[in-house]
């Protein structure tokens, strides 16, 4: 069966879907692989490294023409979808409840589309989840930005000209980007606090090495253990809690998501008026709106002293590994809907295929 990886599009994207090792491994599984030219370029991997493993470099249309599945990170856009044709199989990621229109046009197609962000979370599926490996980089990419742009060091340190006390990092949310951003702050020396409504996340964070600010979360719902949105009232009692380190932060990274809706207000605009001066905010959930009131996406704002970065770069800033556990994602995803003769052989009652498959031979399944 031939796989076929297409070059992204998306704007400032720089990760590709399958790396050469990942196209190796394939390859060693009997699939054949064949890759767009130049779409590992900002990964830093050349297409002779595609080649050296026994990958094939082709365009883009013969790409489209001679693959069965084709695979990208970045939702197939309408362009795409102008090559696709019936019976072939897209992966990507697609964000199918918020782009109806999407969707409607893959069916049109006749192709079967699965959409990788909506791998279900339950354990066996960890390999394949998409959005932990990339929030995972995105937590670390986090403090290491927020380390340039400060005008301080992380760690204490006793010199002959004096003391420096460590940096003080306050981070909102504790899934994965937020205990790789504790953990990485931690390594760099800082005192780190975090808070998360979910209160299992207490002792996960505790045994980073971090203070967990706990808020009473009495009343507040969750879903299979993930947050739903929060009250108001838990709102106010969050502030209270947190507003102490958050008025003496250097650094506060926000990464609070509710799946499937806009991300929670966290800090307002006055909770920023009351932040030190040259304190650093970035925000990993302004793509969802932004956990910071004053935060606008992809840009940088200064209010009051405060540096407000909204961030949706985080992964791709690292894009060679974030293109290397993508594509281990993907190789894992493949082989679980394969079997031995590299087939398709899915049940779609299965959890990870019924999640995941979005579009079936032209058929909306989920919307
Ligand atoms: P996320 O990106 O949806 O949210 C980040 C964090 O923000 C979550 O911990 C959430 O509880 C918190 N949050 C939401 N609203 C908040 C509010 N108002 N105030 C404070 N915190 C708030 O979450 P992520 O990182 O995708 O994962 C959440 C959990 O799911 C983690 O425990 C993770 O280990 C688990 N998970 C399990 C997987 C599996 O079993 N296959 C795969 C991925 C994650």
């Amino acid at each position: 069966m031939k796989i076929g990886v297409l070059n992204e599009t998306k704007t400032k994207e720089k990760r590709v879907s399958i790396s050469p090792n990942i196209a190796k491994q394939l390859i060693g599984k009997g699939f054949e692989v064949v890759i767009e030219e130049g779409s590992g370029a900002a990964s830093s991997f050349k297409d002779s490294d595609y080649t050296e493993v026994g990958a094939l470099i082709a365009k883009k249309e013969v790409v489209f023409k001679d693959s069965k599945v084709l695979i990208k990170i970045n939702p197939f856009d309408e362009e795409d979808l102008k090559h696709v044709s019936k019976g072939q199989i897209l992966m990507s990621q697609l964000y199918y409840k918020s782009q109806p229109e999407l969707i409607e046009a893959i069916a049109k197609t006749g192709a079967t589309a699965f959409s990788m962000d909506a791998m279900p979370r339950i354990s066996r599926a960890q390999d394949m989840d998409v959005l932990s490996s990339q929030s995972n980089l995105a937590g670390y990419k986090a403090v290491i930005t927020g380390a340039q742009e400060m005008t301080k060091i992380f760690p204490l340190m006793m010199t002959a000209a004096g003391t420096i006390i460590p940096a003080k990092v306050l981070i909102y949310g504790v899934g994965v980007a937020g205990l790789q951003a504790i953990a990485t702050a931690k390594r760099l020396g800082a005192v780190v606090e975090a808070t998360d409504i979910r209160m299992e996340t207490k002792e996960q964070t505790e045994s980073l090495g971090a203070k967990f600010i706990s808020v009473d979360n009495t009343g507040e719902e969750s879903e299979g253990g993930y947050a739903k949105e929060a009250s108001e009232d838990y709102a106010r009692r969050q502030k209270e809690a947190v507003n102490k380190s958050l008025f003496q932060a250097d650094l506060v990274i926000t990464t609070a998501m509710v799946p499937g809706r806009k991300a929670p207000v966290l800090i307002s605009g006055e909770q920023v008026e009351q932040m030190k001066n040259g304190a650093i905010i970035i925000d990993l959930a302004a793509a969802q709106g932004g956990n910071c009131e004053l935060s606008v996406m992809d840009k940088t704002i200064i209010k009051n002293g405060v540096k407000i970065i909204g961030t949706t770069m985080a992964p791709l800033s690292v894009s060679t590994n974030a293109s290397e556990l993508y594509a281990k994602n993907m190789y894992t995803f493949l082989l679980h809907l394969t079997d031995e003769n590299n087939e398709f052989k899915w049940e779609l009652e299965e959890e990870i295929t019924d999640g995941t498959l979005i579009v079936h031979e032209g058929k909306i399944r989920k919307n």
